[in-house]
């Protein structure tokens, strides 16, 4: 069975699997092992630092001859971002979190996809309007940033495949393994784009002890929060907050955001424990799938195994 779809097709590539261009994190060796893997990778270019996405992006380009991306923050960027990010030749562009509109004419004139990310219906119509080539639709499991009243993966998937019409729609959010690709596959989206899984990897930029806390933990060590990206001092808008792994600063925070934003002795702290590296207080992006995440896997390998169960998984579904 091959799991071709308008995704695969409209960007040439052997399976419907993208690995979120998550930021600092999915550098170009993770984007080009996804790649070379049969899927897209994505490359987590932010808040737009040049000097790191020159850095990675050269690293995607001589590591893979298959197509790549890069992913911004929408909220954060202004058009040079995109144009600078367009130079190094990527075949697609995501936007995630914000209005999209300014950036898309740059992205759709150039040729490369234009790949809007929408935690919400708002968002998706939006996305439509500005031209969109594929739209992920992000559903509240996903770990990272998603939208305050976001709709779980299972819910928000085929509503926005019903408003997408013929726009390939990829499924976001809880995704670690063949039965999620075979479950968004059934839902009608064209594929899926996971972050917490391949953040998991050899290939992604996190530490031994990001990994080792990926593998201890499960879905229900998450918890959607603003505290972390008020503690760091991220500039995040409101309506986005994060999922994340439970912490002892947290569980110290919780439900007194407004009462850290002005305590500059637990900031300044926070702030130190951030540069030791603290897991006790740093963020752990992580979505609800995580328990899933039971082996540190090559990513270039992962696409193929998590495509290979999705087959069987679609096979025996029917065999019932
Ligand atoms: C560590 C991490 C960092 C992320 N950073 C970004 C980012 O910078 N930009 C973005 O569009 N999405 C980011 N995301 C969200 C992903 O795009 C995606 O929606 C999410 O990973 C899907 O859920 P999953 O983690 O359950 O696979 C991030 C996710 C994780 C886990």
């Amino acid at each position: 069975m091959a799991l071709q779809t308008s995704f695969t097709k409209s960007l040439s590539i052997r399976y419907p699997i993208a690995s979120a261009p998550m930021g600092g994190e999915a550098g170009g060796a993770l984007a080009a092992a996804v790649s070379n893997g049969g899927g897209l990778g994505l490359i987590g270019a932010g808040r737009g630092d040049r000097e790191w996405l020159t850095r990675e992006a050269r690293t995607a380009r001589e590591s893979t001859v298959e197509p790549w991306g890069i992913g911004f923050l929408t909220w954060a960027i202004d058009a040079d971002a995109v144009a600078f990010a367009l130079e190094f030749a990527p075949a697609a562009i995501m936007l995630s979190f914000g209005d999209p509109q300014p950036f898309a004419r740059r992205v759709l004139d150039s040729g490369a996809k234009l790949i809007l990310q929408v935690t919400d219906l708002e968002e998706a119509h939006r996305a439509l309007d500005a031209g969109a080539d594929i739209i992920v639709a992000q559903g509240s499991d996903a770990g990272g940033h998603c939208g305050e009243n976001g709709m779980g993966t299972l819910s928000f998937v085929p509503a926005v495949v019903d408003l997408a019409g013929s726009t390939p729609v990829l499924a976001a959010g809880g995704i670690a393994d063949g039965r999620g690709l075979a479950a968004a596959l059934t839902l009608g989206a064209s594929g899926v784009l996971i972050g917490t899984r391949f953040q998991a990897t050899p290939e992604a930029l996190v530490s031994a002890d990001l990994r080792a806390a990926l593998l201890d933990a499960s879905g229900a060590d998450t918890e959607c929060n603003r505290t972390l990206d008020i503690a760091r001092g991220a500039p995040w808008p409101h309506r986005y907050p994060a999922r994340t792994l439970r912490n002892e600063f947290l569980d110290r925070w919780r439900g007194r955001d407004e009462e850290l934003r002005s305590d500059a002795t637990a900031l300044r702290e926070y702030r130190d424990a951030l540069e030791r590296g603290d897991l006790t207080a740093a963020p752990v992006w992580a979505g609800q799938s995580v328990g899933l995440v039971t082996a540190i896997d090559s990513a270039r390998d992962l696409v193929a195994t998590i495509a290979a169960e999705a087959e069987q998984a679609l096979t025996r579904a029917t065999a019932h």
